[in-house]
């Protein structure tokens, strides 16, 4: 069995934090959402993962390098543009030499892991098995009808009017089977190759494709709440503290703390669960639940809560508090003396900011 990650595409979503990075790097609870992926894999048995990579792929081969940090063997496979998600599949073909795989969405997050998942795939030995979560949106996604034997009867990719609440989940089983489907569909009305289509076609041909509903937490995590709750499902699992800076001064700790090695925290009341980055500097500030801060940060004179900070970024005598925020890399964020006393902006294309 081989893993097959799709890390390609473009994160229009979360611009602008994604205008120039893979948006499968975003960190989670300090964690890029692609290692979530690549763990969940290793979890289930699987070593060999295939990596679909596009205009992004420098930084994703970076990150990953290959895979020896997971005791994994990684194989890149550059896709020339997002043709869609069957047509990952199809230049995977080589790759894949006949071996059953799993395809993970790299923009996917599933609490819990896939190996009961794979498991049942691997005791069932069906054509193909998909796995469907009940949502409140489901013409934001691939759904599924299911028959009165509770196999699949159709997928529509986000359809108009969906005629289930069950969307697929970013997570896929297949054998080789489907590389006969990829390769026989033609591209959907917005120009993919859609996976949808390619089950379809297996279920037209009478090959077994299983459905496996999950009831645990999962997420595509496109959009900034999506991201946000990402964030405070995975800080919720954070299983204890681990302080490996200086805290200096009158520093209060309470709760499930992360800090790195390297950085430095004085005066500050930090209450978990929160993490915080390597060579980081925290001042007088208050860092509450559900924040993640990244690498090299500073903040001083500041409160702030249910938030990511990106590596790099300075907050500098807010005074204030921010929430259910998200900043980039390098981000500057700063209260200063200069007349006239107005708001100085230098914000990327589509850029937000909501002010009290
Ligand atoms: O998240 C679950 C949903 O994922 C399913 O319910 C849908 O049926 C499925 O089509 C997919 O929908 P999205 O619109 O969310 O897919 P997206 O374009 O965001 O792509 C998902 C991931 O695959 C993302 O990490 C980018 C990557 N990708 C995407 C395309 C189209 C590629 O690597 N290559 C591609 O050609």
């Amino acid at each position: 069995m081989k893993g097959l990650i799709l890390s390609g595409g473009k994160g229009t979503r979360l611009r602008p934090i994604t205008h120039t990075a893979a948006k499968q790097l975003v960190p989670v609870a300090n964690k890029p959402i692609l290692f979530y992926a690549i763990e969940a894999l290793r979890a289930a048995g699987i070593e060999e993962i295939g990596i679909i990579v596009g205009e992004t792929h420098q930084e994703v081969r970076e990150a990953v390098g290959d895979g020896s940090r997971w005791k994994a063997s990684v194989t890149y496979i550059q896709q020339e543009a997002p043709l869609g998600l069957a047509h990952a599949v199809k230049i995977a073909e080589d790759f894949m030499a006949g071996d059953s795989f799993v395809m993970y969405l790299g923009d996917n997050l599933i609490r819990g892991g896939i190996t009961d998942f794979v498991r049942q795939f691997e005791d069932s030995r069906p054509d193909a098995m998909v796995l469907l979560a009940k949502v409140p949106n489901p013409s934001q996604f691939g759904v599924a009808e299911l028959d009165g034997d509770g196999r699949i009867h159709r997928l529509e990719e986000k359809p108009a009017r969906p005629r289930s609440d069950l969307a697929l989940v970013g997570v896929y089983l297949f054998t080789g089977k489907i590389f006969g489907a990829v390769n026989a569909i033609k591209p959907s009305p917005r120009g993919e190759l859609e996976i949808t289509d390619a089950i379809s076609h297996l279920i037209d041909e009478r090959m077994t494709v299983l459905p496996h509903v999950i009831t645990g937490w999962w997420k595509d995590t496109g959009k900034l709440s999506d991201m946000l709750e990402a964030n405070r499902i995975m800080l919720d699992d954070l299983a204890g503290s681990a302080v490996e800076g200086n805290l200096l001064g009158d520093t209060q700790i309470q709760g499930r703390v992360v800090v790195g090695r390297g950085t430095v925290i004085e005066n500050c009341t930090i209450r978990g669960p929160v993490v915080i980055g390597e060579d980081c500097r925290l001042a007088r500030t208050f860092v509450g639940p559900y924040t993640s801060i990244g690498p090299s940060v500073t903040i001083t004179g500041t409160e702030i809560e249910h938030s990511i900070v990106l590596a790099g970024s300075t907050i500098e005598e807010l005074g204030g508090r921010i929430e259910g925020s998200l900043l980039g890399k390098n981000v500057e964020v700063r209260r200063h003396q200069a007349l006239p006393r107005a708001y100085h902006l230098m914000l990327g294309d589509n850029s937000q900011v909501g002010i009290p």
